[in-house]
């Protein structure tokens, strides 16, 4: 047996920590004489964008953007936009999570395009190539970095994706330091999505590929074993730098074997009640898995090892997954993570509009290893509603 697949990737990944002194030269490298970066209030007032400021030292002269919202929304790109145009800037530089990164990414693309971004949604519609683009995450979760994808607030609640090669930067900068300083529940929230984005990558239906499934599960070892040490040490900076590498194996292993059910039922939660991604995907995830389990059980119980070895693997595949989904549980409590939607003040009135907006989600949902319906996603999102709290350790 052998599997046909595809398999793209940012061309330049640099793991060091420390290694954004080094800016100006990776400018050079690509040509960049006049960058636009592009970053949010919060990368600003916790120091960062003065520090990458203080490596240009006059150098090179930096146009910024920082007016980077969490689920950037179309304004927000088309301001950066203008930005780079009456500046005619020659390079980007995307600074910040995954919200600044998506922001600059599709500017890099719209500087070179005859496109508008009405255009370019949905799968391969970009037609033009990019800036040169450089991007550096200072969290670990999107996986951005590595991913073709961007994702936009197109109206009040709804989001929509952009998928294309030309979204890969040139270089990905995983430098530990910029995320010394990220808040406990920032850093549960973000691991826990780049630990969804390699569990629904190595199930993932139709695109499930070995390179990908490599990636997955050295990522669940890397982000399993340092997630709870970042949460309670958020200056270990060897914990730091593996969870920085966890999130980019799995954002290299999703962006070649799409994520699904769970990314789908997440999306309503942050565009109706603004719950940031990671949180929306810890809320649902052990109720996905639970619904994916009559199909996924053997993915799931290949994976439990990679996330921890007290579970017992020596059962059936049921009883691992079992197993597997009740540590996921506990892992997202011991985080301090809100574990239902109840605590999260979402009225039980909502969840039937919740279930009809993740059913549009088909770009996502056709990944899951089993069909679902919408009396499925109401079920999944009911159990999300009705889990238990129970007291946390770090938060
Ligand atoms: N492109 C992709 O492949 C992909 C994948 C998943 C999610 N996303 C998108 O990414 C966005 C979420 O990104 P995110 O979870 O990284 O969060 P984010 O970029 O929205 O940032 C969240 C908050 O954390 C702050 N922050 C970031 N780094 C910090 C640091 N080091 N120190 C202190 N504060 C810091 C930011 O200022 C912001 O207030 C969503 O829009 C989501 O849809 C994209
Ligand atoms: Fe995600």
């Amino acid at each position: 047996m052998f599997t046909n697949f595809q398999f793209n990737t940012t061309k330049s990944i640099i793991s060091e920590p420390g290694s954004l002194r080094n800016i100006v030269e990776y400018c050079q490298k690509l040509g960049i004489h006049n960058p636009l970066i592009v970053t949010d209030h919060g990368i600003v007032s916790c120091g960062l964008l003065t520090l990458l400021l203080s490596h240009f030292n006059g150098k090179l002269p930096t146009i910024i953007y920082d007016n980077v919202v969490a689920d950037p929304q179309e304004k927000i790109i088309n301001d950066a936009l203008k930005l780079a145009q009456t500046n005619d800037i020659d390079g980007v530089i995307g600074f910040g999570g995954g919200s600044s990164m998506d922001t600059a990414k599709v500017v890099a693309v719209l500087m070179k395009s005859p496109q508008s971004l009405a255009d370019i949604y949905g799968v391969d519609q970009v037609v033009g190539k990019r800036l040169p683009l450089i991007l550096v995450p200072t969290t670990a979760g999107t996986g951005s970095e590595v991913t073709p994808i961007a994702i936009i607030t197109t109206g009040e609640t709804t989001k929509a994706g952009i998928v294309s090669s030309q979204l890969l930067p040139d270089i990905a900068l995983l430098d530990a330091e910029l995320t010394l300083g990220l808040p406990t529940a920032v850093t549960a929230a973000t691991g826990i999505d780049a630990m969804v984005h390699a569990i629904e990558a190595y199930t993932s239906k139709i695109k499930k590929n070995p390179y990908s499934d490599m990636l997955a599960k050295e990522a669940l070892r890397l982000l399993s074993a340092n997630i709870e040490t970042v949460c309670r040490d958020g200056k270990n900076i060897a914990a730091r730098q593996n969870m920085l590498l966890g999130a980019c194996l799995a954002g290299q292993a999703f962006a070649n074997a799409p994520v699904a059910a769970v990314h789908a039922l997440a999306y309503p939660l942050g565009g109706h009640f603004h719950i940031p991604h990671g949180l929306s995907n810890s809320l649902v995830l052990p109720h996905v898995m639970r619904f994916n389990k009559s199909h996924a059980a053997i993915q799931y119980s290949e994976l439990a090892p990679c996330i921890s070895d007290a579970i017992n693997t020596n059962q059936p595949p049921q009883a691992v997954t079992e197993d597997l989904i009740t540590y996921l549980e506990d892992l997202i409590q011991r985080l301090g993570l809100p574990n239902s939607l109840k605590a999260m003040n979402i009225a039980e009135n909502k969840l039937a509009m919740l279930a009809q907006d993740a059913m549009m989600q088909t770009r996502l949902l056709v990944n899951n290893p089993k069909d679902v319906l919408y009396e499925d996603v109401l079920a999944i999102y009911q159990a999300a509603y009705e889990s238990q709290s129970v007291e946390n350790e770090y938060v």
